[in-house]
């Protein structure tokens, strides 16, 4: 992963990461469970997470739930079972929290497609413009943005401005597609995508579709147009959730992460659903392996020993965090 320059990690990152593989998975929850309990921690988890970090997790949530219970949150620790970025904005938001992450590797290809100095160029190109970013960057594009988004928002924020605003979208170019498509602006798009979100098959899921007709397709707006305009429903993973849990059909194509569908289950026992197939089917490449990183194991050594931690440099911080609070504002302003 590109760690980036301001990240500081923690010194006893290397020293002390031995974890203990010899306990099981029922010693390991007890063992978790009493730790929290000590030192007032809070086990945040994203719904990409394995299953394992989703059962045992206080919250599971999307990338703007997360956010906003950390903003709120008053455990003295949170430890942030999902990627970097999300553990970064966790850290923006309280910066007296300890906020820790299970495995400092677990990064993000979109948050990697917009490195900082190509970014500030793009907008340096663009004078006039407002900068929105999905929340899926790094503190520092985050620094230079004015107002950040995730998948659950992006299009009342968007609308929040006027019509005629003049807007940069980045990193996402399928998400920044899709919100011009809905929102008939024609916001100017940074090229970065999502490796897991570009890799579903057109045509596979055409195929699952003829075998179960009367399954409905959901995707996330970080998938390709062409998988898009099959979809019955377009949102983030809360929204995919929430749409499945409401729908009267029993049978759904799943077009995100396959994480989400171990709460989709959960909340409908009587549902079926079916991952969407990506191009290749030798690989799991409908799993994000860096969300994938974060283990039951790596997640008491890391409460245990207090590490790996988010650190972000306090001047970095303090510019990101305006953006990151517009949006907390704007969303609740909106009821979201
Ligand atoms: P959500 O905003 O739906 O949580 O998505 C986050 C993400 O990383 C999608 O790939
Ligand atoms: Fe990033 Fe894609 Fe993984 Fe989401 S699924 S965290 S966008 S690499």
């Amino acid at each position: 992963m590109l760690i980036s320059s301001t990240l500081l990690i923690n010194q006893n990152l290397r020293k002390t990461f031995s974890l203990h593989t010899d306990m099981n998975k029922a010693e390991l929850i007890e063992k978790i469970n009493q730790l929290k309990k000590e030192k007032n921690a809070v086990i945040m988890g994203h719904f990409y997470q394995n299953d394992d970090i989703q059962d045992i997790s206080d919250y599971i949530g999307d990338s703007l739930a997360l956010a906003q219970l950390a903003a709120k949150t008053d455990a003295d620790i949170i430890v942030l079972c999902g990627v970097h970025f999300m553990g970064e904005s966790a850290k923006i938001l309280s910066p007296d929290k300890k906020v820790l992450i299970p495995d400092m590797e677990a990064g993000c290809s979109l948050a990697e497609s917009c490195p900082e100095d190509k970014f500030a160029a793009f907008i340096a190109a663009n004078p006039g413009h407002t900068v929105i970013s999905y929340v899926n960057t790094t503190a520092e594009i985050k620094a230079l943005t004015d107002v950040v988004v995730t998948s659950t928002n992006a299009k009342q924020i968007v609308e929040s401005f006027p019509k005629d605003e003049k807007i940069i979208f980045g990193p996402d170019r399928n998400l920044g597609n899709y919100i011009n498509s809905v929102t008939g602006r024609d916001m100017k798009l940074w090229d970065g995508a999502c490796h897991v979100h570009e890799q579903f098959s057109v045509e596979k899921i055409i195929k699952l579709k003829k075998e179960h007709p009367e399954a409905e397709i959901l995707a996330h707006p970080e998938c390709k147009k062409t998988v898009l305009t099959l979809a019955d429903h377009i949102g983030s993973t809360a929204s995919i959730l929430k749409y499945a849990t409401a729908s009267d059909k029993k049978e759904f194509i799943v077009a995100t992460e396959s994480g989400i569908l171990h709460e989709m289950e959960a909340k409908n026992p009587d549902k079926v659903f079916i991952p969407a197939p990506p191009e290749d089917s030798t690989c799991a490449c409908n799993e994000c392996e860096y969300m994938r990183l974060n283990t039951l194991e790596k997640l008491y050594a890391c409460l245990r020993d207090e590490s790996p931690e988010i650190i972000v440099e306090e001047s970095l911080r303090k510019k990101a965090e305006s953006s990151i609070v517009k949006m907390l504002d704007i969303s609740e302003k909106l009821g979201l």
